[in-house]
């Protein structure tokens, strides 16, 4: 039985471009079969310096048994991405149009740029750091807050065909240092700091360590820093303890203020042409082997991409405002912050501060603030921000947020609980709620809700556990799944893979041999075809490209994430094929047992993974996090058990059920699983935690665990 379907409501239809399944259908058909005219429409906006030719627009090889993986797009076509971001939109008259209103940490702090002046700041830094030496090619750090210098700068290099690498600015100093090294970048841009809520952040001593670490370590030289004066210019979130200036080091022979790079610079920098399948950006992503993979993107594929992605999935009108709350530092912030929204001359919100400060309704008074009309999030923040009120009451004291028309979801499941909350108190039951599925790897959404097209499902909570498929005879992963959420569908008559893939993006689901699965069914979600916004290959490592990406199943782009396709058609990402569980024999999504959990209106979040075990193999250890203010107790653990029990089956019943003050989370908000599954043990090894948002919520959990967790001694 399939849970209920949620039709797009007249408010989003009367805006979309695809008002219809059938209008989705005829051109996702098209963008198959005829996929060069397809794109030679989308190329047509934009400005060329040498126009793609006709034929061959895409080459390429996935099978690895037959050589080399490659992906060229449009390889004959020059052009540059900043002209087509700038030049070209204040051409065709957007130049008095803002391109983004900036909104503070502080509520006091907020500005807003023109197409125009972006255009002006971006030639000026652009003109600096050719005047400082930095050429085509040339690899440019980034470590920077949410400001438009970062923005910028990223504008300015692609401008100059330089390569920029941003690195979220929540990395150490030592994770900087290994990527400044990987990347052989000849230059870091970055701000003396920011702050963020009640804290201040010195980015600038980070920088100092981690450019002394790179030398150390890695004996790698970066040659200059340059910093954003930007703590001066803003409200501070909390006391300064000392002047802004003792907080790090400044380097005469090396650091450079910003505003002194601009000094003197002209506002006319002619734009660097580049072949279509040169670099724009290599971009730092986690591998399981723990050295970080820098994911290449180039040029004219990348564009097209994010462009059309951007207007379909987000179904972006001329007067509309656009909000994605991701940090440039990580993909959903290279693509849906920056590129693609500036391809469609669309006005953003750039926010810098958390959603928590000054209050809980920082996000919600920014959509009334701004008219926002999409509003790109994470569920872990919909689930954070959830825990603040009161579900049950109906007495949710919001500013008016009817301008929205479409929500977006990315970077992990959306659990049904969280869904229908962002559905019915954020989107009023009339907003279109776009679960975006895509990874680093892919540059832009690939399988995806279109507001007006797709009706919606909340959740797999409701339905009988997925592992009664007889695919499980063929599909045998060494553990079971992670997690299960809602994606997307098409009514699946024909019984092709297409749960709603993005145009161009053709995805199959294939048994452990490598068989495809029609029909229900769940397995290793591939792609067979490329797209042009995917990635090119890996940093100047191209065997590891092969190798993590080809080789499961040559011929396919292995994405690492199951999913599995339901009685409707609906595709559902289960989650990272490394993160699952088996219990007795039962493959099994922990996100279906997350979504049983936090369906309990007392629990805020809940986080499952498998702990072993004599007799199951595995078994369920559960954390959740209570809503604020709620007791804990024996009486919960009951109630909780017995409602996995009933909504999934006595063998999904967790063993353990923590109390947890938090969940250990990237800064990104990824619950890092790996750490979970060490308390679950109580293996105190739990590596490098200098990469979550409060590595103190380890010792804590380490300190909850329940009695009959800790290890026996003595
Ligand atoms: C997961 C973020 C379920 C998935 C854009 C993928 C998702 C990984 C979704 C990539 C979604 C992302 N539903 N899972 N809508 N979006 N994921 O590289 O496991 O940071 O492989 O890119 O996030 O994470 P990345």
């Amino acid at each position: 039985m399939s849970s209920r379907m949620y039709k797009p409501t007249d408010h989003v239809i009367k805006k979309s471009y695809l008002p219809s399944i059938q209008k989705y259908k005829e051109m996702y058909e098209r963008s198959l079969t005829e996929s060069e005219l397809f794109w030679t429409e989308v190329a047509q906006e934009f400005q060329w310096h040498v126009a793609p030719k006709p034929g061959g627009f895409m080459k390429y090889n996935f099978d690895i048994t037959k050589g080399r993986v490659f992906v060229k797009f449009m390889e004959e076509a020059e052009l540059n991405v900043c002209y087509n971001l700038l030049d070209r939109n204040v051409k065709n008259g957007f130049g008095d149009k803002i391109a983004f209103f900036w909104e503070g940490n502080s509520p006091d702090d907020y500005t807003r740029i023109t197409y125009r002046k972006l255009l002006d700041l971006v030639c000026q830094f652009a003109n600096g750091l050719l005047a400082k030496g930095i050429r085509k090619g040339d690899r440019v750090a980034v470590y920077m807050p949410m400001i438009l210098e970062a923005v910028i700068c990223m504008l300015a290099c692609a401008r100059i065909g330089a390569v920029h690498t941003v690195v979220f600015a929540g990395f150490s100093s030592d994770a900087l240092a290994e990527r400044l090294s990987d990347a052989k970048a000849k230059l870091l841009v970055t701000a003396d700091g920011a702050w963020r809520g009640e804290r201040m952040y010195v980015y600038k001593r980070t920088c100092d360590d981690a450019i002394e670490k790179a030398r150390t370590f890695f004996k790698h030289r970066v040659d200059m820093c340059m910093v954003v004066n930007h703590l001066d210019r803003v409200t501070p979130g909390g006391s300064l303890k000392s002047e802004i200036k003792d907080l790090y080091n400044w380097n005469e022979e090396t650091d450079i203020w910003w505003h002194e790079v601009l000094e003197g610079e002209s506002n006319i920098c002619p734009p660097e042409w580049v072949a279509a399948e040169d670099p724009l950006f290599v971009l730092y992503t986690s591998g399981s082997t723990g050295k970080p993979k820098g994911v290449v993107h180039t040029t004219a594929g990348y564009l097209m991409y994010a462009a059309a992605t951007f207007r379909y999935v987000f179904d972006y009108h001329r007067r509309d405002v656009y909000w994605c709350t991701a940090d440039v530092g990580w993909i959903t912030g290279h693509t849906y912050v920056v590129y693609a929204p500036l391809a469609n001359a669309a006005t953003s919100v750039m926010f810098e501060g958390t959603p928590y400060f000054p209050k809980v309704d920082r996000y919600w008074s920014i959509i009334n603030k701004y008219k926002v009309t999409q509003f790109y999030t994470a569920p872990t923040a919909i689930r954070a921000l959830m825990a603040h009120y009161n579900v049950e009451d109906g007495n949710l004291t919001m500013p008016d947020l009817s301008s929205l028309r479409v929500l977006g979801s990315v970077g992990e499941p959306i659990n049904p609980a969280a869904w229908l909350w962002y559905y019915t108190r954020i989107g009023k039951e009339r907003c279109s709620i776009v679960d975006t599925f895509w990874q680093t790897e892919t540059g832009g959404h690939v399988i995806t809700g279109l507001p007006g097209a797709t009706p919606m499902k909340p959740g797999a909570a409701e339905k009988k556990h997925p592992v009664y498929y007889s695919s499980m005879d063929t599909f045998r992963p060494k553990q079971g799944w992670d997690r299960t959420v809602m994606i997307v569908h098409l009514p699946n008559k024909s019984n092709r893979t297409r749960g709603f893939p993005f145009f161009g993006v053709e995805p199959k689901i294939l048994n452990e041999d490598g068989v495809e699965i029609e029909g229900p069914g769940e397995g290793y979600l591939v792609f067979a075809r490329p797209w042009p916004g995917m990635m090119r290959t890996l940093l100047e490592d191209q065997d590891r490209f092969e190798r993590v990406y080809f080789s499961k199943f040559p011929g396919y782009y292995c994405t690492g994430d199951g999913v599995r396709r339901d009685e409707d058609g609906y595709l559902w990402i289960t989650g990272r094929i490394d993160d699952m569980l088996n219990v007795s024999g039962h493959l099994m999504s922990t996100a279906e047992v997350e979504g049983v959990l936090a369906s309990d209106p007392r629990v805020s979040e809940a986080a499952v993974v498998p702990k072993p075990h004599e007799v199951k193999g595995e078994a369920l250890y559960c954390f959740v996090v209570l809503k604020e203010g709620l007791q804990f107790d024996a009486d919960l653990v009951k109630t909780l058990t017995l409602l996995v029990r009933q909504k999934i089956g006595a063998f999904a019943a967790p063993d353990t059920i923590q109390n947890a003050p938090g969940l250990p989370k990237t800064r990104s908000g990824k619950i890092m699983r790996r750490i979970l599954r060490k308390i679950a043990v109580g293996d105190h090894e739990v590596g490098d935690i200098s990469t979550l948002a409060d590595p103190g919520v380890v010792e804590e959990l380490f300190n909850n665990r329940p009695a009959e967790a800790k290890p026996k001694t003595g």
